[in-house]
């Protein structure tokens, strides 16, 4: 049982294996929070923890009583407008200009599994028993609307997804102008928290800074999750490491405008909330009608950050991404993209295959560029209809051409756009985000289709499904090059204007679910200008996501590193490109291109005909080499172990142990190389302590305990492979390789 109720004192007792969440029904019918974090045994009772006073500058609930304030009491899902000064959960603007609501407790209920969430992504629970849902109904008489909390929890990964959804039964209008998935307010602020920032090409850097008294927030405002800051933010406790200490981390599974924030107030509390952005949004409810928010997951992790990365990447794995491609081991592949850009033909094309064929790569994918008239970033997007004069043969054509190579083959589509130079445009001027008699901008020289439309994702579900149909396609690339300006839709009334974002990403959702149904052996891959949109909701129906446009292996290690708190290492696509890299310019060796990408779905992303013998046999013995330990590469336990991000940054390490811990792979990065450096080691992570494992290249056996506590130190296996005064050069890697001894 995960979920314990006292009927009498109305108190929830929400148990993982490793952690408890408490919560219990106030005096005035609200809902008070308790606890969460570390296990602790059930007990009847925790309603000491309740402790309001009589505090001078209070406002209090009732007349003539100093006993109860919701300012002195943490909060389930604080809403606006009594006694609590902190932002709210909720805020509902009603016809009559108040603010005010007040939901109070009326009934709950017990159900193994977890129900479904309409039109949104969601974890989702595959053999019933594994999760136990509590929903939780709350009333406000006076606007007779209904609250409920959803709280599914998932035992074994320590993990409780939540949501809210608001019904309007009364007769007016209701306008939601805030309504979170989550809030939490935890006893104390000595914490630190942690967000994934950055840009398009450096995105999901480590940022850490100190909570501090008022609000701290994260948050997009472009329409999509964005590059610029992930959906997700960690509270650790300032001695907390990776490995150990009290962690909570917060993950929202939506792809659209988002705010995550913590406030710090007087009694300093750390108060915890995720959810839709309320800028710039208002959800007109009508009478009979319910809004679902979409669902945050709470992860509590008593063993630091990697523990607490490790529950998601399981979760995610295995109970968000969907489908059948979410156990199978994803395919190496060739993306003509940094390769050809939008210059090639189908001559080139097959050459380009059929030399990766050679090499062993599974896939070919086209990228842009085989539509319309695009021979450059102006024209055709929203006219997916083949160019003849690069591809006589069509994308059917092409497509057998390719797969009679005995590869799969996949395409690019950027389905939420339009270039003004397209059939699509000139047909439909109006499908377009605008506001009329504005003038418009523009994001590479193209629009955002008004995906708020039903009309409108008919038509690209239209175009798209045609050619799935049509031709044998196995992958999708699905990109998305721009955020959102001048959001408007003259399909939709004034007072329904600020529903326009999320209205928007439900089309998306509703096109991807729509296109994963019908196309259930087609792998997609999400995109956003590299990976400005990697976020869960999109690993609802994308199992993996074009990590960045940086392919520089040296800057993909801070990205791969940062997105590894929350994604797991098989959803981040990661490919070996040219040098100079065309992001940076930096020459690395393809040995240390190729040690990045092997974290991640594999591939490369060059023009491998113009490659030298010695590089394409060393491009051969790569891919053997990740067939080889593909399945310990993409589904085995990922640790972090030396960041980027600290010290000077001129060292990562991180490896993968395979679920049985009878394999293991340790990569050890350098940036720079140094002269005469001090001793370091290499201190091992998951392995059977018990065991005796062999390292590639070394001679005898090492214990697992002994390469976790005492580890591997350096200098001696740089002793044995050169003289200790030869340099090995800048962004020089290296890999080992751990085989348990049988
Ligand atoms: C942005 C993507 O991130 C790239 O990989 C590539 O697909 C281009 N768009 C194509 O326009």
């Amino acid at each position: 049982m995960t979920i314990i109720v006292n009927e009498k004192t109305k108190e929830f007792h929400l148990q993982t294996s490793g952690s408890s969440y408490l919560f219990t029904v106030l005096e005035n019918g609200q809902l008070g929070h308790l606890y969460y974090g570390k296990k602790v045994n059930h007990k009847d009772s925790f309603q000491h923890l309740l402790t309001n006073g009589n505090r001078p500058n209070t406002a209090y609930v009732k007349e003539g009583d100093m006993s109860f304030s919701l300012e002195q009491t943490k909060q389930e899902y604080p809403a606006y407008g009594t006694t609590d000064f902190r932002e709210p959960a909720l805020h509902i603007e009603q016809v009559d200009g108040s603010r005010i609501s007040d939901f109070r407790y009326k009934s709950h209920r017990v159900t193994s599994g977890k129900p479904k969430l309409d039109g949104l992504p969601a974890t989702y629970a595959e053999d019933g028993d594994e999760v136990e849902t509590l929903e939780i109904t709350l009333y406000d008489d006076y606007l007779d609307a209904e609250l409920t909390l959803l709280y599914s929890v998932f035992e074994a990964h320590d993990a409780i997804a939540r949501s809210a959804r608001l019904s309007n039964h009364g007769k007016a209008n209701l306008n939601v102008s805030r309504i979170m998935s989550a809030n939490v307010d935890l006893f104390d602020s000595d914490y630190e928290m942690i967000q994934l920032s950055g840009a398009w090409a450096r995105e999901r850097h480590v940022k850490n800074r100190r909570l501090e008294s008022g609000l701290q927030s994260i948050s997009s405002t472009r329409g999509t999750s964005s590059g610029h800051q992930n959906p997700f933010l960690a509270l650790k406790r300032p001695m907390a490491t990776e490995f150990t200490g009290d962690v909570y981390g917060f993950s929202l599974v939506y792809s659209g405008n988002f705010l995550a924030q913590v406030e710090v107030d007087y009694l300093d509390v750390a108060r915890v909330s995720i959810g839709i952005h309320p800028f710039d949004f208002n959800w007109m409810l009508e009478p009979g009608d319910s809004f679902q928010s979409p669902e945050a997951v709470m992860v509590y992790s008593g063993e630091g950050l990697n523990g607490m990365s490790q529950r998601f990447h399981e979760l995610y794995q295995t109970r968000l991404a969907r489908g059948g491609w979410r156990d199978q081991a994803r395919p190496i592949l060739t993306n003509n993209w940094e390769g050809t850009y939008f210059d090639f033909d189908e001559e080139k094309i097959l050459d380009m295959a059929r030399q990766s064929k050679e090499l062993g790569v599974e896939l070919f994918v086209l990228d842009d560029g085989w539509f319309g008239k695009r021979n450059d970033d102006t024209t055709s997007l929203g006219d997916w209809y083949v160019n003849y004069d690069k591809l006589p043969d069509g994308i059917t054509g092409l497509a057998d051409k390719i797969t009679d190579l005995g590869m799969d083959f996949g395409l690019w589509f950027e389905p939420e756009m339009v270039s003004k130079a397209s059939r699509l445009y000139e047909e439909h001027p109006d499908w377009i985000l605008h506001v009329p008699d504005r003038s418009l901008s523009h994001g590479r020289n193209q629009y955002v289709l008004d995906f708020s439309r039903g009309e409108v994702v008919d038509a690209l579900y239209e175009m798209m499904s045609n050619i799935l149909r049509e031709a044998d396609i196995s992958y999708v690339k699905w990109d998305m090059n721009r955020y959102m300006t001048e959001i408007g839709s003259p399909a939709w009334p004034a007072d329904r204007q600020k529903e326009i974002v999320h209205r928007y990403i439900l089309g998306v959702y509703d096109l991807y679910e729509r296109l994963t149904s019908e196309f259930p052996e087609v792998l997609f891959e999400s995109c956003a200008s590299g990976g400005c949109r990697f976020d869960p909701g999109m690993l609802y129906y994308a199992p993996q996501a074009w990590t960045s446009d940086d392919t520089d292996a040296v800057e993909r290690l801070k990205i791969q590193y940062g997105t590894s708190f929350v994604y797991p290492v098989s959803s981040m696509g990661a490919h070996v490109s040219a040098v100079p890299n065309h992001q940076v310019g930096r020459v690395t060796s393809l040995e240390t291109r190729a040690n990045t990408a092997y974290f991640g779905a594999f591939g490369y992303e060059l023009d491998v005909t113009s490659m030298a013998e010695e590089e394409k046999a060393e491009m051969k013995a790569q891919i053997e080499f990740y067939k080889q330990h593909r399945d310990l590469f993409q589904f085995g336990t990922f640790y972090r172990l030396e960041s980027p991000f600290e010290k000077d940054g001129n060292r990562t390490t991180w490896m993968m142990v395979s679920k049985d811990q009878s394999r293991a792979v340790l990569a050890d990065y350098h940036v720079l190389d140094r002269p005469n450096q001090g001793f370091t080691r290499l201190q091992f992570k998951g392995l059977d302590p018990d065991a005796a494992y062999e390292i590639e290249g070394y001679e005898g056996l090492y214990n697992g305990d002994e390469l976790m506590e005492i580890g591997l130190q350096l200098g001696h296996e740089r002793f044995r492979e050169r003289d200790i005064h030869e340099p090995a050069g800048d962004f020089h890697s290296r890999l080992f390789i751990l085989n348990k001894k049988p």
